[in-house]
């Protein structure tokens, strides 16, 4: 067990210093292709009695060219970028440079859309970092994930391919569970404690997980104490702790 705990601090602590170098070995193609959003699309509530969560979208004018854009990128990156974070084990990290700055972009669009306030936190003009990856599912990769909350003030998860709405359904602790539809974004409080139910065939998902310094600076979303101090990072904004 100690020596699991060892591997994983040491991981961690050359994350961003190897996710800047296997950053920067991607195929200059990559970075000036563009991803276009939709620009007017509806907004739905998921009714729940003590959540606010909307339902979004379509969000891409042409999914196809989205996946494949993702799926080409994937098959060129070094395997740290195809483990999106703790948990998944199958996926893409999109740095922010690739498919010209699309992260910052699709940051500055969900900003624009004026989408209600999912939590008293912080307001969507208070977001101000990303971090965006996709997640993998399916019979050979990851078939769910276990409980959690997201490190990130608000989340925004696309789904970009599914072989029906209920697989891979996001699940609430009190019972419910969102259809996961294509081309259509759920959008929550990233504290609300969620998991995601078995995916029988493959499922795609794109996921922003919109931060916020105000909220970092003030207290740590992960312990929930005050960081002492801010550690720069050298890979995207790291954390979303910005000085
Ligand atoms: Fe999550």
């Amino acid at each position: 067990m100690v020596e699991k705990l060892d591997r994983e601090r040491g991981r961690r602590l050359s994350l961003d210093r190897d996710l800047k170098n296997a950053s920067d070995g991607i195929a200059k193609k990559y970075l000036s292709e563009e991803i276009q959003l939709v620009v007017a699309l509806t907004v739905e509530k998921i009714e729940h009695k003590s959540y606010q969560i909307y339902r979004v979208g379509p969000v891409f004018t042409n999914l196809g060219d989205v996946i494949s854009k993702i799926n080409q990128l994937r098959m060129e990156v070094p395997p740290i970028l195809q483990k999106p974070n703790s948990m998944n084990n199958f996926g893409l990290i999109l740095p922010d440079k690739v498919f010209s700055y699309f992260n910052s972009k699709i940051r500055k669009w969900a900003q624009e859309q004026q989408f209600p306030t999912l939590t008293p936190r912080c307001s969507w003009d208070e977001i101000d970092s990303q971090k965006v990856f996709c997640v993998q599912y399916g019979p050979s990769m990851d078939k769910s994930l276990g409980w959690h909350f997201d490190d990130s003030e608000l989340t925004m998860s696309i789904c970009l391919d599914n072989s029906g709405d209920e697989n891979g359904q996001l699940l609430l602790e009190d019972g419910t569970m969102i259809n996961q539809m294509k081309n259509y974004a759920i959008l929550h409080d990233s504290l609300l404690i969620h998991s995601a139910g078995i995916s029988k065939n493959n499922r795609l998902n794109l996921i922003c997980w919109f931060r916020s310094s105000k909220v970092r600076k003030s207290h740590c979303p992960m312990c929930n104490g005050q960081p002492e101090e801010l550690v720069p990072s050298n890979f995207d904004t790291g954390g979303g702790f910005l000085k």
